[in-house]
């Protein structure tokens, strides 16, 4: 997969510098500890598909502490499973079926062993499946959407008592309000990086996409509450906050004021919170692009300067068919535009060919688009009709063979421009935020401002902190640098507030 705005894995990380923590939040983990005495079920959470559904991995295992759930990363020892699934392409649903096969075995050794694990199968597919799931696949005991993991806690009594449950209304009640915030320790564990879902659902209705109909009508978090959020991560040692949503630019939460407030408000707000080092924002629509949102690129230094920007065809006729509500001619107007307020500003997006109907002159016009855009990395997909979905219904569907020969030379053109993009930062000095051990011993692994990833030789002590790293080389899927003395680096992070 290409660098690009998917999801990242969260590897943990362990701190081997104690940072200034205040006594509050030790006494937190004290308490923890204490909690921790007590039997712990253990919980195996595992996530498909979007950073959505890591961020809900994250909320539902914050919930389920509080009942006393441990996270494992072993299924077979687990209490409780949780696959929290995609469903945005045939394909996603397929893999969280043949994973339900795996787990029908891991139950029946554990039964065998006298234990009695409960199932869950929770996020999109759980949403737009419902009842069909536990009929398929009946290790299944709980099926539960993804407007719903406030009440999961309920849900499992009522599968202890022996119920099958499937919960995928969409509740009136905010769902975030009822969540548990995470603690230290959760938050440590996922690294100095985070997601925050401001926005979920979307209003779009491009003609391929299930995400309407599985997360439903667009609905965006009161920035007060996001920001309290942000607090609390960066409280635990979070730099990076990446703000999430299936529409993140149509955000209109409720602002100071009780008014609605846009993205570039958010963004402008979180970025005053002391010791948010950097920020980023995705998914975005070219359509809710405005211009408060292109300024923001120019005025708020910790906005990293790379942009997930979906264009999904470089053809009029397809854009216009998948419902996407511009053109091609405005999607390039828009680069310019963006490109003129912040001139390094990195671009990905995403990509489907093989739509109803699309022609070798239609997707020639997306080869182009890539040229034309160059984008620093970006997904690609075959077209995966649907069900319930307008484009599913068409006569005119694509053989599978020319989606085919399609991607690979899609593909073939995206690499060509991400390595030239990688390639063209060999020798420049790039600020990196240290993540976690890199692949050998010695090294780190960070971002650089971009979301390349960059590994460098450096100790642990400075996972958190911003470097700056000079360039050297360029592997399949990083960069590879050399630190430049931290001292250089001082007064600048002193100046942030880090
Ligand atoms: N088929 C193929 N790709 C799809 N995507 C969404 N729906 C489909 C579909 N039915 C892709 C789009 C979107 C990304 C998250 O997934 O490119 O931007
Ligand atoms: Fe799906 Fe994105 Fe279109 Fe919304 S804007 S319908 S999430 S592809």
């Amino acid at each position: 997969m290409p660098y690009g705005a998917g999801a990242r894995p969260d590897g943990a990380i362990s701190f081997c510098r104690e940072k200034p923590y205040d006594v509050g939040r030790r006494r937190a983990l004290q308490d923890e500890t204490i909690r921790n005495s007590k039997r712990l079920r253990k919980l195996y959470v595992k996530s498909f598909g979007c950073q959505m559904n890591v961020y809900d991995s994250h909320r539902m295992t914050d919930l389920l502490a509080r009942e006393d759930y441990a996270e494992t990363t072993a299924p077979a020892d687990a209490d409780l499973i949780i696959l929290n699934t995609c469903h945005i392409r045939e394909k996603a649903v397929e893999k969280v079926y043949s994973e339900l096969g795996r787990i029908r075995k891991l139950k029946h050794e554990a039964k065998r062993a006298g234990r009695n694990p409960v199932v869950a199968v929770a996020g999109c597919v759980a949403q737009a499946e419902g009842e069909e799931i536990v009929r398929r696949a009946p290790v299944v005991d709980m099926v539960i959407g993804p407007q719903n993991y406030h009440r999961l806690p309920a849900l499992l009594a009522q599968v202890e008592s022996g119920a099958k449950v499937v919960d995928t209304e969409f509740p009136l009640q905010d769902k975030f309000a009822r969540l548990a915030p995470a603690t230290v320790t959760a938050i440590r564990a996922r690294g100095v990086t985070a997601f925050v879902t401001v926005q979920e659902g979307c209003d779009k209705f491009c003609t391929f996409c299930v995400v309407p109909y599985t997360r439903g009508t667009e609905v965006s978090r009161p920035v007060a509450t996001i920001v309290a959020e942000v607090e609390n991560l960066v409280r635990a040692g979070v730099r990076e906050i990446t703000l999430i949503g299936q529409n993140v630019n149509a955000y209109h939460g409720e602002g100071a004021n009780g008014r609605p407030a846009t993205l570039s408000h958010l963004l402008n707000r979180i970025a005053k919170v002391p010791s948010v080092l950097r920020l980023r924002y995705t998914t975005s629509h070219p359509r809710d692009m405005d211009e408060n949102l292109i300024a923001a690129h120019r005025d708020l230094a910790i906005l990293m300067p790379q942009l997930h920007l979906p264009v999904q065809s470089g053809s009029d006729r397809v854009l216009a068919a998948m419902n996407r509500r511009h053109t091609r001619a405005e999607y390039l107007d828009l680069i310019a535009r963006l490109r003129a307020t912040r001139p390094d500003m990195a671009l990905t997006s995403d990509f489907i060919v093989g739509f109803p109907d699309e022609t070798e002159e239609d997707f020639r016009d997306t080869l182009n688009i890539v040229d034309e855009v160059g984008f620093a990395g970006a997904f690609s997909f075959k077209y995966s009709p649907r069900p319930g979905t307008p484009a599913a219904d068409r006569r005119d569907q694509i053989a599978d063979e020319v989606k085919t020969e399609r991607l690979a030379r899609l593909q073939d053109r995206i690499e060509r421009h991400q390595r030239a993009f990688n390639r063209n930062c060999i020798g420049r000095s790039l600020e990196v935020l240290l993540e976690k051990p890199g692949r050998n011993p010695g090294q780190l692994v960070g971002r650089s401002p971009y979301l390349q990833p960059v590994q460098v030789m450096a100790p642990s002590s400075l996972i958190g902190e911003i470097a700056t790293a000079q360039i050297t080389d360029v592997g399949s899927n990083s960069l590879f640098g050399a630190l430049h003395s931290m001292e250089a680096r001082a007064p600048a992070l002193a100046g942030t507030g880090g």
